[in-house]
């Protein structure tokens, strides 16, 4: 695929609030790849309908109309190939609170919500501040191979624990990549029916699926599935918009939908933000397919140069290729640091590259670990890679 659009222009991100490019704490040179964005300016039809929201200057009550669902049930209809009924689409202010939401609508305080780890970290305050217990399913990484799999023992276990009543899934996963198959989207029908557990899918990283891998939505692998779910998705990282904090949960099953809905309803403070719609809706309506396309094309990119600079340069830091999304996982225990804080100090000061650290993905199994977002312009991403191969040559005395 041509790729049309810059994505190789290095914006100037001095002027936003940028979690990621907090020059606050940001020391000169340091390159942040800890934040899950991409590092690409937005679509044009988003900037031209947020601007032209803003043009108004006057920002009183609005109304909101079909178009929110209906852009979100015709993206899953052309890009996952799900049909979707508008009325299955409410508004939510993200991903972590449509996980909130479900957890408090279709568990009880008390129970036990099922993730699989090394985790989103978000999940666990999610289900903690909601006064659920947190259930751990390890995933199996095999890091030679690349190969990430459920341990369907262990998953059957905690599923038949009384009282585990939700699970997570995150698909794909972060930090894993990990890109669920239908025979294992089956497995997990099978024992949410077997135990009566709700699933609560995070897609956020649904647009990036590379070469080999699909992504196929939960709810749409079988009858049981689709009653017994609800799914959260966001634009956000596909084309850069987090900050406008909107997103939706599509919950097929009448039950689920109704108990779900009951609690957005329930909090009369969450409520959508004109600006935040009309990205919404430009994201999602088919004028930014194409950009979409490119995105994930030029991302596929940048997954083989990291893949390759790690391998020819920096073989002590074992990475596991991502089957999607901009982040990946990366084993770096053979460089011998004594303690996590020891190694992440490396990576800020030494390498001057901010990574994500592994441990706020599983304390146990993230140990010796980071994460790594790649979604940089080339050049910015070689730099870094540069920065981040002398710092350990240098470490090993080369
Ligand atoms: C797996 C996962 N879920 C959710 C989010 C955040 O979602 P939102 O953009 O709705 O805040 C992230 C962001 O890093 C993520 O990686």
């Amino acid at each position: 695929m041509g790729i049309t659009y810059n994505f190789d222009e290095i914006l100037d991100r001095t002027k936003e609030r940028s979690k990621t490019w907090d020059f606050r704490t940001l020391k000169p040179g340091q390159v942040p790849m800890h934040g899950a964005e991409t590092h690409f300016t937005c679509p044009q039809p988003v900037l031209d309908a947020v601007r032209k929201v803003s043009e108004c200057q006057i920002y009183g009550y609005p109304y909101f109309t079909d178009d929110f669902s209906n852009a979100a049930a015709g993206w899953m209809k052309r890009r996952h190939d799900w049909d979707v009924k508008p009325e299955w689409v409410e508004f939510v202010n993200g991903i972590v609170p449509g996980i909130a939401f479900a957890i408090q609508a279709m568990t009880s305080v008390g129970d036990k919500v099922i993730i699989n780890t090394p985790a989103y970290s978000p999940f666990r305050g999610c289900i903690e501040n909601n006064d659920r217990r947190i259930s751990t399913s390890p995933l199996k990484i095999d890091m030679e191979t690349g190969v990430v799999e459920f341990d369907w023992e262990d998953m059957e276990k905690k599923f038949s624990d009384p009282m585990a009543t939700a699970f997570i899934l995150c698909d794909p996963q972060n930090p894993t990549g990990k890109c669920c198959t239908m025979e294992e989207l089956k497995k997990i029908e099978a024992l949410s029916q077997k135990y009566n557990v709700f699933v609560i899918i995070d897609e956020v990283h649904a647009d990036f699926v590379f070469e080999g891998a699909k992504h196929i939505p939960y709810p749409s692998v079988g009858e049981y599935a689709k009653n017994h779910s609800a799914l959260t998705m966001n634009p956000s990282k596909t084309f850069n918009v987090a900050g406008f904090r909107t997103g939706a949960i599509i919950v097929p099953g009448d039950d689920a939908r109704a108990r779900i809905n009951r609690r957005i309803a329930a909090v009369k403070g969450i409520s959508r933000t004109i600006t935040g719609v009309a990205a919404f809706e430009a994201c999602y309506d088919g004028s930014c397919d194409d950009y979409a396309d490119q995105a994930k094309a030029y991302v596929a990119e940048l997954r083989e140069m990291l893949c390759s600079f790690f391998e020819e340069n920096i073989p002590s830091i074992k990475i596991l290729k991502p089957q999607s999304s901009f982040v990946c996982w990366a084993d770096c225990s053979a460089l011998g640091f004594e303690s996590q804080k020891e190694m992440m100090d490396f990576f800020a000061n030494d390498a001057e590259v901010l990574m994500g650290n592994g441990v706020e993905y599983d304390e146990e199994l993230g140990k010796g670990f980071i994460r790594i977002a790649y979604a940089f312009p080339k050049t910015m991403l070689m730099d870094a890679l540069q920065k981040l191969k002398a710092a350990v040559d240098k470490r090993k005395g080369e």
